[in-house]
């Protein structure tokens, strides 16, 4: 059940490997190791982090023996960048599926849910060369088997355990999710990925607020496009767009 080089090697071959038993962020690491032009594909893995980081510059736990904290390095071009995001959280929620998970809902733009708690968290970050993307890490924590009792977690995340009630081999898991990304990096830019996306968007129809750039949106949320925006209209009739917020439903 513990995870090392020579076996996540051997398993995910010929994709490049990192594998960490302790490390900050894998996404330091994998952010560092693409700016170097390694290949499409390569992942970083750790079982521990110690300042691993989530959207908006919050702290993502990642104990040692509970969790996947896994960077992958994309080149996507750079007009499918906001797919890249959609294709993250589809990847994971097959993986979940694939697994007899039921319930497995996306909270826009980018949280699986069980039942209405978090499993996983997806972080793309770019790296540019002035207006030059050079590449992505794509950072997904999944939750396996963290103990989340006691903590501010404890009503909001769940584990891939607990839902199955039965536990899982990580390196297993790691291997369909890489599978998955390599599909959908193959469908990047398709009505297929988008399509996809939508389809399990928890958020259609709600109501919302949502802090973006450009201050709180309040109203329906009636659509998202094929760039992951949401399109809200709010309390004047007006159809604002979001394309990246925090949200909160209803009135939480
Ligand atoms: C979020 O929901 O806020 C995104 C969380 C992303 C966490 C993963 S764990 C692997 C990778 N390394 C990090 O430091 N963060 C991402």
């Amino acid at each position: 059940m513990t995870l090392n080089q020579t076996q996540l090697e051997e398993l995910l071959s010929p994709r490049p490997v990192k594998f960490y038993p302790q490390v900050e962020s894998t996404q330091n690491i994998a952010m560092a190791w693409l700016a170097d032009r390694t290949e499409s594909g390569a992942v970083v893995i750790a079982d521990e982090q110690t300042a691993g980081r989530g959207r908006y510059g919050r702290k993502w736990h990642t104990p040692p023996g509970v969790a996947i904290a896994i960077s992958i390095i994309l080149y996507p071009p750079v007009e499918a960048l906001p797919q890249i995001t959609m294709l993250g959280a589809v990847a994971i929620a097959e993986l979940l599926r694939g697994l007899g998970v039921e319930d497995v809902r996306i909270k826009w733009p980018n949280d699986v849910r069980l039942s209405g708690k978090k499993v996983c968290g997806v972080l793309p970050e770019a790296v540019w060369d002035g207006d030059e993307l050079r590449g992505v890490s794509l950072g997904l924590g999944i939750n396996i088997r963290n103990d989340f009792s006691g903590t501010e977690f404890e009503d909001t995340a769940t584990t891939i355990e607990s839902a199955l009630n039965r536990q899982v081999d990580r390196a297993g898991l790691i291997k369909i999710l890489l599978d998955r990304i390599d599909y959908w990096m193959d469908h990047l830019g398709t009505d297929s990925l988008y399509n996809t996306w939508k389809s399990q968007l928890s958020i259609i129809g709600e109501q919302v607020n949502i802090g973006s750039d450009g201050g709180i949106v309040s109203g329906i949320v009636e659509d998202v496009d094929s760039d992951g925006a949401l399109l809200v209209r709010d309390s004047k009739g007006e159809l604002q767009r979001v394309l990246a917020g925090d949200i909160a439903l209803g009135g939480d």
